[in-house]
């Protein structure tokens, strides 16, 4: 074996894929049953309907290089992502657009119109001076739009009050003033055709790669543990960086989320993907329909049943699954920290959405993963 691999994810997998292509003997390894990371998928087994295991996972890019990589194992569909938002018993379109402002207000406002009644809205607080997100929010969008679909589902994001929340975790909140509510900008969007666990075993299909699931390696039991190979042979590690060194610079705080699943009686729930939940008074905030996902199965998908994933999130506890990197001053603090500590380490490089303690979509797990094997593997 000349590279193992922790973690196959869509990082692990793009550096097992392109050391293979290269000629290197790849053992990739993994703590779930299944390959894949949180971008895994499976079939729900009463209905047939593909469900996205960790929430649903939407693939975009702009990025050629890796849009030209991803279409080497998939083609994709021409979905495009659209979400919608219940507030107070009424759908809106999301992101905030024309549509929103003038649904909202119980308007008929031009562009122009609608940019200066926003405009004057959000003159009760200085964004850039604003002390905490309620007036940061207030600042961009005016408080009557981000009362009704910023404010409690921010709050419920992060199970903390809109004023005790820093101002940081809001850069920018697009409106857009014209009708357009494509929720990506990316050059390209779609859903592999045939799931994304078919583009991840096919990402693995190698007669270079051996895929060992099951395997922690913290497991000292294990033969691929991390005593009995760090500084033997080379070591791409895609976990969480603080349970790489046992936690010695403190817990790096992650928010989770719960998925609750409900197979459904009826042939459409909500009539489209994604709709958000913003109202304090609801415990969810979104209610994922899978189906709708994929609108080109419908001869294969059943006309009587769906399926439907509520999503409620919490701080995760040592144990749960980090989903959102919480990135407080001490956060930030440990992992520079931990930064410091994985320079010491001989032969072992660290990558991913766990083992660099940020946020990636998959496309940018990608995208590093390919320049970490162009750069330091190569
Ligand atoms: P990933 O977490 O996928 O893989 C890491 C692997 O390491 C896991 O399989 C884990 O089991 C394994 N591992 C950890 N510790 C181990 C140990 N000790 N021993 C062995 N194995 C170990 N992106 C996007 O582009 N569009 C989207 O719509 C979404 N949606 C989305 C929703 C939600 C709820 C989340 C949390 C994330 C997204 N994403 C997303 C992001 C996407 O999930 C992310 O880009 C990829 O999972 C990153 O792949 P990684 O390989 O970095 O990590």
């Amino acid at each position: 074996m000349d590279l193992l691999i922790v973690g196959s994810g869509f990082f692990g997998l793009t550096i097992a894929e392109r050391a293979a292509a290269a000629g290197r003997k790849v053992t990739v390894i993994d703590r779930r049953h299944h390959i894949g990371g949180n971008a895994y998928s499976e079939d729900e087994p009463t209905t047939g309907i593909e469900v996205h295991r960790y929430g649903a996972h939407l693939f975009h890019t702009s990025n050629a290089t890796v849009w030209e990589y991803v279409n080497r194992f998939t083609t994709f569909t021409n979905y495009v992502h659209r979400v919608y938002s219940t507030h107070k018993g009424v759908v809106y379109p999301l992101p905030i657009n024309l549509g929103t402002i003038n649904q909202f207000f119980q308007a008929a406002y031009s562009p122009d119109e609608a940019r200066a009644v926003i405009a004057e809205q959000a003159g009760e607080f200085d964004a850039n001076e604003a002390t905490n997100l309620e007036e940061r929010g207030i600042g961009l969008i005016g408080r009557p739009l981000f009362e009704a679909f910023i404010k409690d589902y921010t709050a419920k994001q992060w199970q903390t009050d809109a004023r005790e929340l820093p101002a940081s975790i809001i850069s920018r909140l697009p409106v857009r003033y014209n009708y357009d509510n494509r929720y990506f900008n990316d050059t390209w969007e779609g859903l592999p055709t045939d799931g994304y666990t078919a583009w991840l075993e096919r990402m693995a299909d190698h007669p270079n790669i051996d895929v060992k699931l099951e395997v922690d390696f913290f497991d000292e039991s294990q033969p691929l543990n991390k005593k009995a190979t760090v500084g033997r042979l080379p070591v791409v590690y895609t976990g969480p960086v603080d349970r790489y060194f046992d936690y010695a610079e403190g817990e790096l705080g992650w928010r989770t989320i719960d998925l609750e699943q409900e197979v459904l009686d009826v042939g459409d729930f909500q009539g489209t993907s994604v709709m958000n939940y913003p109202d304090a008074d609801v415990p969810f905030t979104r209610i994922h329909e899978f189906k709708h996902f994929h609108p080109e199965r419908a001869d294969r998908y059943p006309t009587d049943k769906t399926v439907i994933m509520r999503e409620f999130s919490r701080f995760a506890e040592r144990g749960d699954e980090p989903y959102y990197p919480v990135n407080t001053a001490a956060d930030r603090e440990g992992l520079l920290a931990y930064r410091e500590l994985a320079k010491g380490e001989q032969d072992v490089l660290f990558g991913g959405r766990l083992g660099t303690y940020q946020y990636l979509d998959m496309h940018m797990a990608i995208g590093s993963a390919l320049s970490m094997w162009n750069n330091q593997l190569a």
